[in-house]
């Protein structure tokens, strides 16, 4: 089978432009995944190619670009690397290399600085299964909220993320008021992350404000600010913070490893915190992908998906969960450095890497991926030095949001009007997922509706304001019957808002819009007078015109702010609460 992607990268002799030919297939699923069959077919050879990266200090003055970099891809040379290479290029992010990722093992034995660092960590990270299940429960029943109420919904941003940032705040003590910040800061993190994982090789920076532009300094300010306080334990707690653990906290356990150092607190907190969202975002969305993207003997994965959580298999559903893992490595790749000279690759394909040389490992190319190297290495193999600590944590939060998502009545992708295709998982540099467009049959969970309909009253403002409201005494009756036959209408309310300069209606309805919106036209006449008032009203009168006032309703009708709408009975309609005799009389 030929192999036209990597002959034409292997053959470009220009390096800015076999630069450009890598990047170009690596950072979207399909032009990546097209490469990596190809690599699989060739036996998986290193790939060099010439960063993009700036050199500091001595060598600032060197022709550019020169670094010399290797996509690394076949799971033995993976393996290989994360064994014998060195975590340099992490020791580039905020820390300044004192958090343990970007910490080399300098000397053996128990008193190694990353060693003391990662029995810290592996020490204050230990919660029990009932602890991790309890709070990646609540997690995820608090993240659901939001995307419960609307229609359409961003599988990344309102669900994973939300799940993810909800979860270590249970597990590390930090109150809600720390959530936004806390989401803010989790982005530029994991950003920086990846940018120094895989985007600084192809890209001059990674599109962040400066560092220490005033708003990144006031999030890290107040970031820091409450994760010190919950490592103290001086954080205020309302009745919504309720604490799950039945032990300590993760920074309680931690601020007594560093009792006199605040600074290298925070390094650690908000190392292990980073790591944990943006890698557990990525796999649920990753996983949520695949089991669109894939079928197995002709069946949806989807589907199948569906079924075992709907039977509440969870055996059945983590088998599936972990396969698209497998498949779709949630750290898709991750940097090191050279040490020293080392061969990798095999056969015709052996090369001689050189101390210094920057590598790029794809974690994705030779699939399935070991489960043990998805994290980094098994845990008990200690020549994975830098192997995932967390990786225990993140089973239950994974597991719980696929499950949810999986749970919402007729859930699909979007499909973009444009080319009438579903919308795909977005990412930045292959990497990041950025967003995930997905619909859900809203009304099977949530049937009702909030309809907040507001008009400018024409001028003279205040006159015609007094016959709006002498208008709507007189129409009571006649409003009041159309909404009673309508039998899909909960409440309903005028009011003058706005210093009496707008008229809004308000109601909560059952079911689709246009249908209860029609009826109106159809049914109300006082509608018909209240437009001789009103600015930006339909033709009249309506009841010739009714698509027209459908169309008006829409252009004028405030969602609710970011969709919240709160109902005690859900699925319930009116005729149901009619029904148990509680109608009009
Ligand atoms: C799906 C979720 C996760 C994935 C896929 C994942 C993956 C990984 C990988 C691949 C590494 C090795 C990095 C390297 O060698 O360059 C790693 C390291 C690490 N992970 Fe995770 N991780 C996940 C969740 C977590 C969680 C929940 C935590 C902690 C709360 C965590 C904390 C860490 C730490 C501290 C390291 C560095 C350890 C060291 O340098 O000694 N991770 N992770």
């Amino acid at each position: 089978m030929p192999t036209p992607t990597l002959n034409a990268i292997q053959g470009e002799s220009n390096a800015l432009l076999r630069n450009r030919l890598l990047f170009e297939a690596l950072r979207d699923d399909a032009g990546r995944s097209t490469l990596y069959a190809q690599l699989k077919q060739s036996g998986f050879p290193p790939l060099p190619f010439t960063s993009v990266m700036r050199r500091g200090g001595k060598d600032a003055d060197k022709a550019w670009p020169d670094v010399r970099a290797w996509l690394v891809t076949s799971a033995q040379d993976v393996s290989k690397v994360l064994r014998q290479g060195s975590v340099k290029p992490y020791a580039q992010l905020e820390s300044g290399g004192s958090f343990m990722l970007g910490q080399d093992e300098l000397s053996q034995g128990e008193l190694c600085p990353h060693r003391v660092q990662r029995n810290h960590a592996l020490c204050a990270l230990k919660f029990d299964e009932a602890e991790r299940l309890n709070c990646a429960r609540e997690a995820v029943r608090r993240a659901m909220v939001l995307p419960t109420k609307t229609y359409h919904f961003d599988l990344v941003a309102d669900v994973a993320e939300q799940a993810a940032l909800r979860y270590i705040a249970l597990l590390f003590g930090l109150t809600a008021k720390a959530h936004v910040y806390l989401q803010l800061g989790m982005r530029a993190g994991y950003t920086r992350l990846t940018f120094q994982i895989i985007g600084r090789h192809f890209l001059p920076d990674d599109g962040l404000a400066p560092s220490d532009s005033k708003n990144a300094v006031k999030i890290r300010d107040d970031l820091y600010a409450d994760i010190l306080g919950a490592a103290h334990d001086t954080l205020r707690k309302e009745w919504w913070d309720e604490n799950l653990l039945t032990h300590r906290n993760a920074s309680l356990r931690l601020a007594a490893d560093y009792p006199q150092d605040d600074e290298m607190l925070r390094i650690v907190i908000s190392g292990l915190m980073v790591g944990t969202v943006g890698n557990v975002t990525s796999a649920i969305a990753n996983t949520i992908d695949y089991f669109f993207c894939e079928r197995s003997h002709g069946v949806r994965l989807i589907d199948m998906a569906v079924l075992y959580a709907r039977a509440n298999n969870g055996e059945a559903l983590r088998g599936m969960i972990e396969h698209a893992m497998r498949y779709r490595p949630p750290a898709p790749f991750l940097t090191r450095t050279a040490k020293h000279d080392m061969l990798l690759g095999s056969g015709k394909d052996r090369v001689q890497v050189r101390a210094g040389d920057e590598l790029v490992l794809a974690m994705g190319a030779d699939l399935p991926i070991d489960p043990e190297l998805m994290f980094g290495g098994a845990l008990n193999d200690g020549s994975y030095v830098h192997s995932c600590v967390g990786r225990h944590l993140a089973w239950p939060i994974i597991e719980e949001t696929v499950r949810s998502v999986l749970l919402l009545p007729g859930l699909s992708q979007r499909i973009d009007p444009a080319n009438n295709l579903p919308m795909p998982l977005a990412k930045s540099w292959g990497a990041i997922c950025d967003e995930f467009p997905l619909q859900y049959q809203r009304d099977r969970r949530l049937n009702q509706q909030p309809l907040l309909f507001v008009l400018k009253i024409k001028e003279p403002v205040a006159e015609n304001a007094r016959k709006l409201m002498l208008l709507t005494k007189a129409g009571a009756a006649v409003v009041e019957r159309a909404l009673e036959e309508a039998h899909n209408v909960h409440f309903a309310w005028f009011l003058l808002v706005e210093n009496c300069t707008h008229l809004a209606f308000f109601t909560v309805y059952d079911g689709d819009f246009d249908a209860y919106v029609e009826h109106f036209a159809l049914r109300v006449p006082l509608f018909d007078e209240q437009f001789k008032y009103l600015v930006d009203a339909p033709p009249t009168p309506i009841q010739l015109y009714p698509k027209e006032f459908v169309q008006t309703i829409k252009d004028h009708n405030r969602t609710a702010l970011v969709d919240y709408f709160y109902s005690a009975y859900p699925t319930a309609c009116v005729a149901d609460i009619q029904n148990l005799g509680l109608g009009p009389r």
